[in-house]
């Protein structure tokens, strides 16, 4: 009798092997046992409170699941993949531990409202873990940049030199592309945060429960209000795995330019030790295999998006086995993300910028072209104009192998009369960056000022 499925009343015949295969989900959803045990300790207090159960069978139902969260924690407990899920390995376990009292806990729900309760109170509190790891990740961008505030490089469109910037600027992209997803997750919280437990199979129950009682009990903000869309609502899920690719796609990007950073021809950083590895054939190798690994992981992040994007679209109301399969994508992108928020907070943490190099490289691809172009505009020449002529001095340049930072006035002259001797401070590539004076730009005060703003916009991510 051990193996009779709880649901098993009306079939005569056993479910035959491939069926149980293909219908387990213990191994997977064994994750979910703390969040099962705590959705039917506030449901049975709920049943109690409104007489649907003797407050000594709710003690003993309290009791009882107690005792079955220790025995799996304790590695104990006597899992039965015939039992297809962890909702019924636990129920089994209760009745088996306190006979009646634990057959009279299913009363007033279904398992299509308890599993995706289970998945909502699961995710809410993943979403806590993982905001603040992306939040320490932001912290250690904002770090490196504030310490390399001096630094300068080159910034590049279509990868080709094309000004001079400083590197804290480049950094804080991603911290405001990390802000960015702190709103997504924040969202995806707000999105799980609706109870759907107390819906019943579908229709709602034939009891007056209290749906708001077990709502604060469990912390929930809100109660589902449409009991067909509480067990097919997958939503929230697709929003936290919306966010989880968003977060990949930046993780990736940024990836790509420490790996690019990092090789012997760019040579602009260091990854420490503890980030890199070594090749088993060629000894001098120092490989940024783990900045490799978080852009190749992106793939499975944008994966589970599509996957689960699949297995809603066109499910017919109301709950469908297939929902079954909301669940691996989901974990697999809540462990990914996990992942890929520490490995780069540890890489970006220790990496060390080469200073003397990043400013040798603005020296190329004549990197103030354009700041000379707005030298002429303020002599009076149209930019139009202007950029006609620094391209001219380019390829004169070019054509002579000359130096365009150092090129003699009276070269420059024959290009414009407006060529003066204080050309040479715009053509300086170390002082370009100082010369930006819109909002948000590269200049220091810019840069101190967006860093100010984005530690602000932190604090409401950072209790
Ligand atoms: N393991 C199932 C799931 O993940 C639980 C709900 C089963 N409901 C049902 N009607 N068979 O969705």
């Amino acid at each position: 009798m051990k193996n009779k499925k709880l649901w098993g009343g009306r079939f005569s015949d056993a479910t035959s092997q491939i069926t149980e295969q293909i219908s387990a989900s213990l191994h997977f959803d064994v994750r979910l046992y703390k969040h099962d045990i705590q959705g039917s300790i506030a449901h049975a207090r709920m049943l109690a409170n409104q007489g649907m159960l003797t407050q000594d069978d709710c003690n003993a139902i309290i009791k009882g699941l107690q005792t079955i969260q220790k025995e799996i924690e304790e590695g104990t407990f006597p899992f039965n993949e015939k039992l297809e899920d962890i909702h019924m390995n636990i129920e089994a376990r209760l009745t088996e531990l306190i006979d009646e009292a634990g057959k009279r806990l299913h009363t007033a729900r279904s398992r299509n409202d308890q599993v995706v309760t289970d998945v909502r109170l699961y995710l809410k509190d993943e979403i806590k873990d993982i905001q603040k790891l992306c939040v320490d990740l932001i912290q250690k961008l904002i770090k490196k940049a504030q310490e390399n505030k001096q630094v300068i490089m080159p910034g590049y469109t279509h990868m080709q030199i094309a000004q001079p910037v400083r590197f804290s600027h480049h950094l804080m992209v991603y911290a405001w592309a990390y802000l960015r997803d702190l709103k997504r997750l924040r969202f995806a919280f707000s999105t799980a945060d609706v109870l759907p437990l107390g819906s019943g199979a579908l229709a709602g129950v034939n009891y007056a429960t209290d749906r708001h009682y077990v709502a604060k009990e469990l912390e929930f903000g809100t109660v589902a209000h449409n009991s067909m869309d509480a067990v097919s609502d997958r939503d929230f899920i697709a929003d936290f795995l919306y966010f989880a690719a968003m977060a990949g796609m930046h993780s990736s990007r940024l990836a790509e330019d420490l790996i690019v950073w990092s090789t012997a021809e760019f040579n602009f950083i260091k990854l420490c030790d503890s980030v890199t590895t070594g090749s088993s054939i060629m000894p001098q190798k120092r490989n940024p295999d783990i900045a490799e690994l978080i852009r190749g992981k992106t793939g499975r992040l944008y994966g589970n998006l599509i996957s689960l994007l699949t297995v809603l679209k066109g499910l017919p109301m109301s709950y469908n086995r297939d929902l079954q399969e909301d669940k691996e994508p989901l974990f697999d992108s809540i462990d990914t993300v996990k992942l890929v928020f520490k490995g780069m907070a540890e890489m970006i943490e220790h990496m060390t910028v080469n200073e003397d190099i990043t400013k040798k490289a603005i020296y190329k691809n004549f990197s103030t072209a354009t700041d000379v172009a707005d030298y002429l505009v303020m002599k009076g020449i149209a930019f139009r104009q202007a950029h006609e002529i620094v391209g001219s001095v380019v390829k004169y340049c070019e054509k002579n192998n000359k130096n365009f930072f150092s090129l003699p006035l009276e070269e420059l002259k024959k290009f414009s009369e407006k060529f003066d001797a204080d050309i040479y401070e715009y053509l300086d590539p170390e002082k370009s960056t100082e010369r930006k004076k819109s909002y948000g730009s590269t200049s220091l005060d810019s840069i101190e000022n967006q860093i100010k703003l984005l530690i602000e916009q932190l604090h409401e991510f950072n209790h």
